[in-house]
């Protein structure tokens, strides 16, 4: 099949969170089963100045149409690997920019015009270059109004540039709403501007557009795919989401082995696999050399690398902060995000240094540090619609701390669970919760023999594609 992919980060050209990761590696293990790849990505900065974007060569300058103007745009295309192209739409204007979505604390004011631009890159580049394709698969509400653009696009030219549009919700807490005002821009017919269209409180919601326009809907897991249709889960869109109950499939995302796998790992100091762990106490006395504290500490470590969201329940962490404070453990955070929780965890790792250290910065290479030399990985997440690092973390023989939401229900077992096959700690969504499962992981920490069990289980464990990979190859060509 010929598939193109569409979104707004790709691993390792631009990446803020899981959604880079998980397409890179969706589009990587649709290669391995022989498809061509086509993926296309803003060209942000950070994309363009990536050395694998040294080779690009400029395919098109397209004219774009964006309501009464015409803007230009240039496509650019390289190819890391064979199967796989990427497609750069590319307007300095729009994307060359430090951040992909906006400042510190705000997003950029023109993000309508910069993802309608980019989905109208997608649709004027397919039709320019007549890659008539079996599928485009969107992701999340930046590539929302593709499905629909492409499809006006193919009325108005006479010609069928996809025989499927494929949309994957992977955060349904952000939504792309803008003034309709800037709805015009879309030149879509103006019927669609409607509550049966892409309205949501008298504003135009991009991730509603995809959700609803879409040949075929997924969420990345079963259990997120039941919760967004609940009002508690469903971010307003639960009504919207019902309307494809039927259709709507929960796909767990894998990971990417050639990036996460402990035996391989360039990023780390020292490799291990499940047979031979000492790899893995050479990352953890980097890990602690790294944070300033005793590499010969021997007591639990606690890692937690994310988004600092409330959807993570970093509040959680914070409220329990006598626990630090009473136990001699260390607690090693990196995240960056909303300026509150980072204050509150600098205050947190500045009245107790010896035992907490917090980095605010996009860190690749940590990532996988605090990953492999961590005993413990905390997730002690609101909601996940999936969800990575939990997998990661058991890949690496790092037992995960994780509440019972989404993704993390899927993919996480608790250790006292019937069958004895656990490879986590289960919490439920308190300070109190969460206070129970550190205290349980700090006793796990003390029964060594038991601890290396459950590490070696999490290390077996699969998270690979296949199932998921076949089933999307379902929905770019399944009957109707
Ligand atoms: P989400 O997509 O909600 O952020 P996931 O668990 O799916 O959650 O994926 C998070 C990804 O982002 C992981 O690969 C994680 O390592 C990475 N990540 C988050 N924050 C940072 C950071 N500050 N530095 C490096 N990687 C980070
Ligand atoms: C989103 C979700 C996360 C998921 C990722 C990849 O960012 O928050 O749970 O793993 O997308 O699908």
């Amino acid at each position: 099949m010929k598939i193109v992919q569409a979104a707004s980060e790709f691993f390792p050209y631009v990446k803020t969170g899981g959604l880079a990761d998980a397409v890179a590696a969706l589009a990587g293990a649709l290669v391995e089963r022989g498809h061509e790849v086509e993926v296309f990505v803003p060209g942000y900065r950070a994309v363009v100045d990536h050395p694998d974007a040294a080779e690009a060569k400029t395919l098109l300058r397209p004219k774009i149409e964006m309501g009464d103007v015409f803007m230009s745009g240039e496509i650019r295309v390289f190819s890391p690997r064979e199967g796989l192209r990427v497609y750069l739409v590319c307007r300095d204007e729009f994307f060359d920019r430090r951040h992909p979505y906006g400042t510190g604390e705000r997003d950029f004011e023109d993000n309508h015009h910069r993802f309608i631009f980019f989905c109208k890159g997608v649709v004027e580049t397919m039709r320019l270059l007549r890659m008539n394709v079996d599928a485009v698969h969107c992701h999340d509400w930046q590539t929302g109004l593709l499905p629909l653009l492409l499809r006006h696009a193919e009325q108005r030219h006479g010609d069928i540039l996809a025989m499927r549009t494929v949309f994957t919700v992977h955060n349904l807490a952000f939504q792309g709403v803008f003034p309709m005002r800037s709805f015009y821009r879309t030149n879509l017919p103006d019927e669609l501007m409607g509550i049966d269209g892409v309205e949501f409180y008298g504003q135009m919601s991009m991730m509603k557009a995809g959700i609803l326009f879409a040949d075929r809907v997924a969420t990345v897991s079963p259990t997120y795919a039941r919760e967004i249709q609940t009002s508690e889960q469903g971010c307003g869109l639960e009504g919207v989401v019902a309307t494809r109950a039927d259709e709507l499939r929960g796909l767990t995302n894998g990971i990417d082995r050639s990036v996460w796998d402990p035996a391989t790992d360039t990023l780390l100091p020292a490799t291990y696999t499940a047979k031979n762990l000492k790899g893995k106490w050479t990352c953890r006395e980097e890990l602690l050399r790294r944070h300033g504290f005793d590499p010969d500490f021997g007591g639990p470590i606690y890692g937690m690398v994310c988004r600092l969201t409330t959807q993570k329940g970093v509040d959680l962490v914070l409220a329990n902060r006598e626990f630090f404070k009473r136990e001699n453990v260390r607690l090693i955070v990196l995240g960056r995000g909303e300026p509150e929780l980072e204050k509150g965890l600098r205050e947190l790792a500045a009245a107790m240094p010896k035992r907490v250290a917090l980095s605010t910065r996009m860190d690749e290479t940590m990532s996988h540090l605090v990953t492999a030399g961590s005993d413990f990985f905390l997730m002690p997440s609101r909601f996940e619609p999936c969800g990575l690092s939990q997998m990661y973390s058991q890949v690496y023989g790092t037992i995960p701390i994780v509440t019972r939401v989404g993704g993390l229900a899927d993919t996480v077992t608790d250790i006292d669970a019937e069958g004895g096959e656990g490879t986590g700690i289960q919490v439920s969504l308190s300070p109190e919760g969460l206070l129970h499962g550190l205290e349980r992981a700090r006793a796990l920490h003390a029964d060594k023999r038991r601890l290396v069990e459950v590490q070696l289980r999490g290390m077996r464990r699969d998270f690979g594609w296949g199932e998921t990979v076949r089933a999307y190859e379902g929905l770019y060509v399944d009957e109707d």
